[in-house]
């Protein structure tokens, strides 16, 4: 498999591939890979002539110094997952911060019309000038015809969306579902740090959401979201960070049920591990 570290060497190799079909997906990753991350590289590699996978820890998108120092980094056992999908049509690039940003660590500010705003914007300050910046910049690297984002990081998608808009750069973005756990917990790098208990206990994440999806047929969305804070209340393991039921396409919070798609979106520490899911309502 052939592994980059230089966004130059990178460049070289794809600008050599011209055969007259030839399209590249790319499926940008912070790496600690699990299956959620290999269902968006098997659908890139369906899709693709060549897929290049990034695994990179951006700094720029921490707002919590600790989340940025414990994050797991596994890029050995990382390249041996994608080894199993395919040695010769997945290119890594696993660049240096020097790679990507150069001397000086520059963080764009972006205008996303208020997607920004919401739940981990509200939360995470600056997370999506990171995200903006770092997603940009690696467009910019490695050029795509299509590039693949989970629906787990589902306000990321249509935050990524929005800056394609913005930038007007020629890339499809594709939305891919949720991989989980046999417990339905979302597949995430961050699972490895919690305990077996606490990875049994945080079942109750997407419980709550199944739940709160069959309570959206009949119930007032504040009675739903009074419901969920007792859950989480109750639970000694759990410290619940925000709840929120917004409209999918622009991820403004209910007021008044109209005739569109909606979405709940959950973020839950277990100690001081930070978990996200979300599910679609309707
Ligand atoms: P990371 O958390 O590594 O996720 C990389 C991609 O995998 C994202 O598009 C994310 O939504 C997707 N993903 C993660 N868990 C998933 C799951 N259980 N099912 C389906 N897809 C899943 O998201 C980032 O990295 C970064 O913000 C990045 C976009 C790489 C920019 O640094």
């Amino acid at each position: 498999m052939r592994v980059y570290t230089s966004k130059a060497e990178l460049s070289a190799f794809i600008s050599k591939q011209s055969t007259p079909s030839f399209s590249l997906g790319f499926v940008p990753t912070m790496g600690a890979l699990h299956t959620g991350h290999l269902s968006l590289v098997n659908t890139a590699l369906a899709e693709n002539t060549l897929v290049v996978v990034s695994i990179f820890v951006n700094p720029t998108q921490f707002d919590n110094p600790n989340d940025l120092n414990t994050y797991p980094q596994t890029l050995t056992e990382d390249i041996q997952l994608l080894e199993t999908l395919s040695k010769s049509t997945i290119l890594v690039y696993a660049p240096t911060i020097e790679d990507v940003y150069g001397s000086k660590i520059k963080v764009e500010h972006f205008d996303f019309g208020g997607l920004e705003s919401q739940m981990e914007g509200k939360f995470r300050k600056g997370h999506f000038d990171g995200v903006g910046t770092i997603v940009k910049c690696l467009f910019e690297i490695v050029k795509p015809n299509k590039a693949y984002f989970g629906e787990k990081d589902f306000q990321q998608l249509q935050i990524i969306k929005k800056m394609v808009q913005i930038t007007q750069l020629p890339v499809t973005i594709v939305g891919c579902p949720i991989e989980r756990e046999p417990n339905g917990l979302a597949m995430s790098s961050r699972n490895s740090r919690l305990s077996d208990e606490e990875k049994k206990s945080a079942a109750l994440i997407y419980k709550t959401l199944q739940s709160v999806k069959e309570k959206f047929k009949s119930k007032k969305h504040s009675d739903i979201s009074y419901w969920v804070t007792t859950e989480f209340s109750n639970h000694p393991l759990f410290e619940l960070e925000y709840f929120q039921i917004s409209e999918s396409k622009n991820l403004v919070p209910i007021q008044q049920k109209k005739q569109t798609k909606y979405r709940a979106f959950i973020a839950v520490f277990v100690g001081d591990v930070r978990l996200i899911d979300n599910i679609a309502l309707n």
